[in-house]
């Protein structure tokens, strides 16, 4: 591979692209984890978080990726052989059902077509039906990353309150996190997973539970095997802003950077730019005669699209040909849709200008790899964004 000029199109739904305010702040001198100066930050970064979770109650930092984050919601609240509820949305999803079957939860895994999101109709007739009070916990991932589905979690908060069950109900926010609206408290999630690598715009490396007080509560009887993701541990340490381990300094000062420019921005206008983007690019798709991978215009995801080829084409030969020619890297399919669908991710730091970037690529693309498509994608992408100023609130 030769040398290629200009700036790289970093387009996969996370890690997204990190900006240059985060990345300074990242660079500075890394400093005594034990020390006051860290303290104070920590303290600052940890209260910050809580605004972007939306909830009062305390947010764990782990120095992780997501799947730590996973594991650290499973083994603090369940025991061996408990069971849980989970819907196949997509891969992630399975990930998470493989995760929890290896931990030795025995799962409920409800299964979906990879176009939809998790009914809350098949939630509130599971527990209903679970007279005895089996089932543990109920467990979404908001945003399937692979599909572009956003499920929608306070409609399963009211399935679960409608049948009257115990279970806990924990949510995977990966993708979603400071990119689509989610509100930890207001929607009565007791364990939400996040991560630094998306809406956050922080590179891969930490991973992050925010926790309720009923999760703390199972906590003190859960039985599964715990020592690094123990959360009891951490909040005893966390209340003086300090570690029970060493924790990724850096990573912490990029993220009390990218707290700064969220709540500079304004959390609802973050969210409202995300919807703008992911409704350009929808309208792009459409005028090229492809298909939305999401089946219900209710489910649509502001955080990433998943576009269906068409017959015959494989989406992942389409990346490479659009890696090699114009230096961008777009989602591949993953799991059972592997080869039959591309990803575009619209989240993170990102603006009107680096979605036309996008689109043009595509566009450009589907010329050179010979795909059937109708031009006028990126001209109806632009139209709407030209059209949809959105005025955003100070
Ligand atoms: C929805 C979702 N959950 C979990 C994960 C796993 O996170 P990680 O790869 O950071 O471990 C991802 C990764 O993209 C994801 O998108």
């Amino acid at each position: 591979m030769t040398y290629q000029s200009g700036r790289h199109f970093l387009q996969i739904p996370g890690p997204t692209n990190v900006p240059d305010r985060v990345l300074r702040a990242l660079s500075r001198p890394t400093i005594d984890h034990r020390g006051p100066e860290f303290a104070k930050a920590s303290l600052a970064v940890l209260e910050g978080l809580k605004r972007i979770f939306q909830t009062a109650g305390p947010v764990v930092i782990y120095p992780s990726s997501g799947t730590g984050a996973w594991e650290a919601a499973l083994v603090n609240t369940l025991s061996p052989g408990d069971k849980v509820l989970m819907f196949e949305t997509g891969h992630f999803a399975t990930l998470w059902r493989n995760m929890a079957t290896a931990l030795g939860l025995e799962v409920d895994f409800v299964p979906t077509d990879w176009r939809h999101g998790v009914d809350p109709a098949v939630v509130e007739q599971k527990l209903v039906a679970d007279k005895g009070h089996q089932i543990k916990s109920v467990m979404a991932v908001h945003n399937e990353t692979s599909t572009g589905v956003t499920s929608h979690i306070p409609l399963i908060r009211q399935a679960i309150d409608r049948a009257n069950h115990p279970a806990l109900l924990m949510a995977d926010t990966i993708s979603s996190l400071a990119s689509i609206d989610y509100r930890h408290e207001a929607w009565g999630v007791d364990v939400t997973i996040g991560c630094s690598q998306k809406g956050l715009m922080l590179p891969p490396g930490l991973g992050l539970n925010a926790v309720s007080a009923k999760a703390l509560d199972a906590a003190k009887s859960a039985k599964l095997p715990r020592s690094f993701w123990d959360w009891e541990a951490m909040l005893a340490a966390n209340k003086i802003g300090f570690f029970p381990y060493t924790p990724a300094t850096n990573l912490l000062y990029g993220l009390g950077e990218a707290i700064a420019m969220l709540e500079e921005e304004g959390l609802a206008n973050v969210f409202a730019r995300h919807d703008r983007h992911a409704e350009a690019t929808r309208r792009a798709v459409r005028a090229w005669g492809l298909e939305v991978l999401c089946a219900d215009p209710q489910e649509y995801s502001s955080s990433l699209t998943a576009v269906m080829m068409p017959d015959g084409y494989d989406a992942d030969a389409l990346l490479d040909l659009i890696l090699k020619k114009f230096d961008m890297c777009l989602g591949i399919g993953l799991g059972k849709v592997k080869g039959k669908v591309f990803r575009i991710g619209h989240l993170g730091s990102f603006n009107d200008l680096m979605l036309a970037g996008t689109l043009a690529g595509l566009e450009m693309g589907f010329s050179l790899a010979g795909i059937p498509f109708s031009k006028g994608g990126y001209a109806a992408a632009l139209e709407y964004l030209e059209g949809n100023h959105t005025e955003y609130k100070g």
